[in-house]
């Protein structure tokens, strides 16, 4: 058995039973916050510092200053982990922009919240990278900002609901022009007549870390990448995936009830994952 779950809040750790944020605080109020998930396998996180630079990015969009420089923040992640020593864990940083009687605007200055907590990695089962899972695809009625790794995060919850509801495991958004832009909570890709194809980076797509690295390991397969618009109609389109940092990489064999190629994880899909599993494997061993 572990020992209970220890977090960071504000400065201290504390049993993750006793820590809690003031009512105040705008994180509860208003969403007024940013977050990261990261993971760390076998004691060595993947892209640890990729991970910190984003949450710096998105700090400074909605102008909340970074609580502790990178450096502290990863010291604090490092001392979190080692206090929740799971073989393969998740850890979750959320930053809000402090506490504040509830009013829009804040008038004085006042200190960001800081919170560190860290899980057990959840990982796709086995039977979900060998049948593919599925999705269903919505109109995007998130706001327009969605570079910003915000914690306001009801259209995702939403769209993640949806899924579940009708028995699959992800919503795809779609642009007004059917585009697929991203899932709830991962980047999408096609292969579309041998291409690696997602979404451009824009304000309507999280830039994954996760992404980087199916796009980096596509490369080094051979495979060519292109960042732009697609449809899951387009002529020539064989196989979808999607990523995510706790699925890394899964087969999307089934979207809208229909099947994608030949219903079945493809041959880049999963060429792409082993290689991802490789590279975590030689985190494992070598640190
Ligand atoms: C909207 C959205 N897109 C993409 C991702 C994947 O990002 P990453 O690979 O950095 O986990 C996430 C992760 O939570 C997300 O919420």
């Amino acid at each position: 058995m572990m020992q209970p779950l220890v977090a960071y809040v504000n400065h201290a750790f504390v049993p993750l039973d006793e820590a809690c944020v003031h009512i105040e605080d705008r994180g509860f109020q208003f969403a007024d916050g940013v977050y990261e998930v990261i993971a760390c396998f076998g004691g060595v996180y993947l892209d640890l510092m990729p991970h910190l630079q984003r949450l710096q990015r998105s700090c400074a969009a909605i102008a909340i200053d970074l609580p502790k420089p990178l450096r502290v923040l990863k010291s604090l992640v490092q001392q979190a982990y080692e206090k929740n020593p799971f073989e393969d864990a998740m850890v979750y940083i959320q930053v809000t922009r402090g506490v504040a009687p509830r009013a829009h605007v804040v008038d004085n200055v006042i200190t960001p919240t800081l919170v560190i907590t860290v899980r057990e990695l959840p990982k796709p089962s086995e039977e979900k990278v060998h049948t593919g899972v599925k999705a269903i695809t919505m109109r995007d009625i998130r706001w327009k900002h969605c570079e910003i790794k915000s914690i306001a995060l009801l259209a995702s919850v939403m769209g993640k609901q949806e899924a579940v509801k009708q028995g699959v495991d992800e919503t795809f958004w779609l642009d007004e022009q059917g585009h697929v832009l991203e899932g709830c909570a991962t980047n999408v890709f096609a292969i579309i007549n041998g291409v690696l194809t997602t979404h451009p980076l824009d304000h309507q797509v999280l830039g994954g870390i996760t992404r980087t690295m199916v796009m980096d390991v596509a490369k080094l397969a051979g495979i060519k990448v292109e960042e732009r618009s697609w449809k899951l109609d387009e002529q020539g389109l064989s196989e979808c995936m999607m990523s995510s940092t706790t699925n890394m990489v899964l087969p999307v064999c089934d979207v809208d009830g229909k099947a994608v190629g030949m219903g079945k994880p493809g041959r880049h899909t999963l060429n792409i994952r082993r290689m991802m599993l490789e590279k975590i494997d030689a985190l494992r061993a070598h640190g």
